[in-house]
């Protein structure tokens, strides 16, 4: 009998129901890949955008007419059960973890990827659960963070959206680095936001920040619910408001700022930085693991059969932290 795995399929763009699951050949892998036995793997709001096709004009690169690379998901751990000739970085029986990036296909039983991608061996203090979204909050908003707002110790820094996936690790990176960290979020998080380093939380359904009189040296929008207009009173003179979420208007204040100096709009594109630099900053986040400083958050953990229910809750726009199925 021929050895297979199981993943989920997205045949057309639309809304959860376009996921199927499929059945494959188990690949062997290649003389530089691993072949990876998958316990737990993210749902993302990006894996979501891949499903629908959203923003539209990410569809030259996504494929115009359905997904160009059709199977779901993107960060995953597991252990390795063969490698290739070639491989040196891991044997088999090692915990791993990272991201399948541009192959996806991490919503399955087992994957082969390139050793030399966005792989690390997993600590022993994080569950696989936990390892499989390392990838998303706190790869992208350490990025973020240190590499293009350069957060320094003793800066002040609003957070908008303290309590998703890149918000909840935004602010324990943020409180981590020694800046004074106020995040916003809804009336049920305040709590959990504060418990996360926060020094302060604004509840967004009773205060709106840009009618407060604070400045703050960095405004890291995780959720895309302000604009860089809304927000440049609220920034010192060489403040930086940077966000995670393309839109237009971002991207024209992105060229603006950059020309006129001072305070600057900046988006970037995380999963798309090279393997060598994700890898330098996993490993940066692992050495906070180690430190306590940074433990990431799971809301929801299904079993991977349970996909679309994942990607429903996922979609609400109000997950708590990281989902994941398992
Ligand atoms: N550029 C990149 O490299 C990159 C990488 C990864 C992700 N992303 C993008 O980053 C975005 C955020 O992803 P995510 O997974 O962190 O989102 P998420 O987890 O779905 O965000 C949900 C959180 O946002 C909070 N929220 C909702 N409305 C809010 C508001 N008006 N003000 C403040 N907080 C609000 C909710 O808190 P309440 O329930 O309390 O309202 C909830 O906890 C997505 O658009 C994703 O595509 C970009």
């Amino acid at each position: 009998m021929t050895a297979t795995l199981s993943a989920w399929r997205i045949g057309r763009y639309g809304a959860p129901e376009v996921l199927r699951p499929v059945t494959r050949p188990l690949p062997a892998p290649g003389p530089a890949e691993i072949l990876i036995r998958i316990r737990a793997s993210a749902v993302t709001r990006a894996d979501g955008m891949m499903r629908a096709g959203t923003p539209l004009f990410a569809r030259p690169f996504l494929g115009l007419r359905r997904p160009r690379q059709n199977l779901s998901g993107t960060g995953l751990s597991g252990e390795v059960i063969a490698v290739g000739e070639k491989v040196t970085r891991f044997t088999v029986g090692d915990a791993v973890f990272g991201e399948a990036g541009l192959r996806f296909g991490a919503n399955a039983s087992h994957i082969c990827l390139d050793a030399g991608g966005v792989l690390l061996k997993k600590l022993e203090a994080l569950s696989h659960e936990e390892a499989a979204v390392m990838c998303d909050g706190p790869l992208t908003s350490y990025h973020f963070l240190h590499k293009i707002a350069q957060l320094q110790f003793g800066q002040h820094i609003l957070i908008l959206g303290g309590s998703g996936s890149l918000g909840s690790a935004a602010v324990q990176i943020a409180a981590a680095a020694g800046a004074h960290v106020t995040a916003t979020c809804s009336t049920r998080n305040v709590n959990f936001v504060a418990g996360l380093g926060a020094g302060r939380v604004i509840d967004y359904t009773k205060e709106d920040f840009t009618a407060l009189p604070d400045r703050y040296d960095v405004i890291y929008d995780t959720v895309g619910v302000s604009s860089f207009k809304m927000a440049r009173a609220r920034l010192t003179e060489t403040g930086r408001y940077i966000c995670p979420v393309l839109t237009l208007p971002l991207f024209g204040a992105m060229l603006k700022s950059r020309m006129t100096g001072g305070r600057r709009a900046r988006f970037a594109a995380a999963g798309l930085q090279s393997h060598e630099l994700l890898r330098t900053h996993l490993k940066c986040l692992l050495a906070m693991v180690e430190a306590g400083t940074l433990s990431p958050v799971l809301s929801r953990v299904y079993p991977l059969a349970d996909l679309i229910e994942a990607h429903r809750h996922m979609e609400t726009g109000h997950k708590r932290g990281n989902v994941v199925v398992v």
